[in-house]
């Protein structure tokens, strides 16, 4: 990979907001975006679906590297829409199952392995912004822009609270609390391509910022930098 690159990656725990910030700079830039995590959630609900247990690393692998997964337009509320084959599940992968689902499956370096070509293949012109937890160390290490999100804990589970309360979904915030603190140890601790900011990574700490704060910083940073105009 060059230098050249027209790379941001943006990496951080789950509900830091990689996933509304990502799209927001995409769409001002018109760039492509990638959203890593639902690779894994729509592995971890193949997974579910074809019954290949979680602990079968060599059959998820296997299923990673066939994976029929596709990406349409975006949903204000949901992101981007995802299908699993030709089959809609951008509701069913942003549950708090299917994300302990895709933290468990991610764990295992031989998934990883099989999902990293995949990702890499979005860095196509004019540029692309990735989004995940190991964007920067791993999958574009070159990326010329590297931004690590964080959030306190209580503020990432009060943001998700609200996304499902207005999805007209029920949710308990200390619930959520726990499971964003339980997915966190999992995805820090995991050996393979932990969640960590790379060592070039500008860490944004987003607890006290608005959505269009943080859109406006990153972009304000890509100006900075020489590959964006
Ligand atoms: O960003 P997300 O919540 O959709 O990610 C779901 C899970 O997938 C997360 O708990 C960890 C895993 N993941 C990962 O290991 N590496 C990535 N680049 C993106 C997500």
């Amino acid at each position: 990979m060059s230098q050249q690159q027209a790379v941001i990656t943006i990496d951080g725990p789950g509900g830091a907001g990689k996933g509304t910030i990502s799209l927001a700079v995409a769409h001002r830039l018109g760039w492509n975006y990638l959203d890593s995590g639902a690779l894994y959630r729509v592995l971890g609900l193949a997974a579910s679906r074809k019954q290949i247990s979680f602990d079968n690393e060599a059959g998820l692998a296997a299923e990673a590297a066939v994976l029929a997964v596709s990406f349409g337009a975006d949903d204000p509320l949901l992101g981007v829409r995802v299908y699993l084959d030709k089959d809609e599940v951008t509701d069913e992968i942003r549950t708090e199952q299917a994300g302990t689902a895709a933290s468990r499956v991610a764990a295992l370096p031989a998934v990883r392995t099989a999902l990293l070509q995949r990702q890499r293949d979005f860095d196509a012109p004019p540029g692309v912004v990735a989004d995940g937890r190991d964007m920067g160390t791993t999958v574009f290490p070159d990326a010329p822009l590297k931004i690590f999100l964080t959030a306190s804990a209580e503020e990432r589970a009060r943001r998700r609270y609200k996304q499902l309360i207005k999805k007209g979904d029920g949710a308990n915030i200390r619930a959520l609390q726990e499971e964003i603190e339980e997915r966190d140890r999992r995805d820090s601790e995991r050996s393979a391509s932990p969640l960590r900011p790379a060592d070039d990574a500008l860490e944004l700490d987003t607890t006290e910022m608005s959505i269009e704060e943080v859109v406006e910083k990153v972009m304000a940073l890509a100006q900075a930098s020489q590959f964006v105009r």
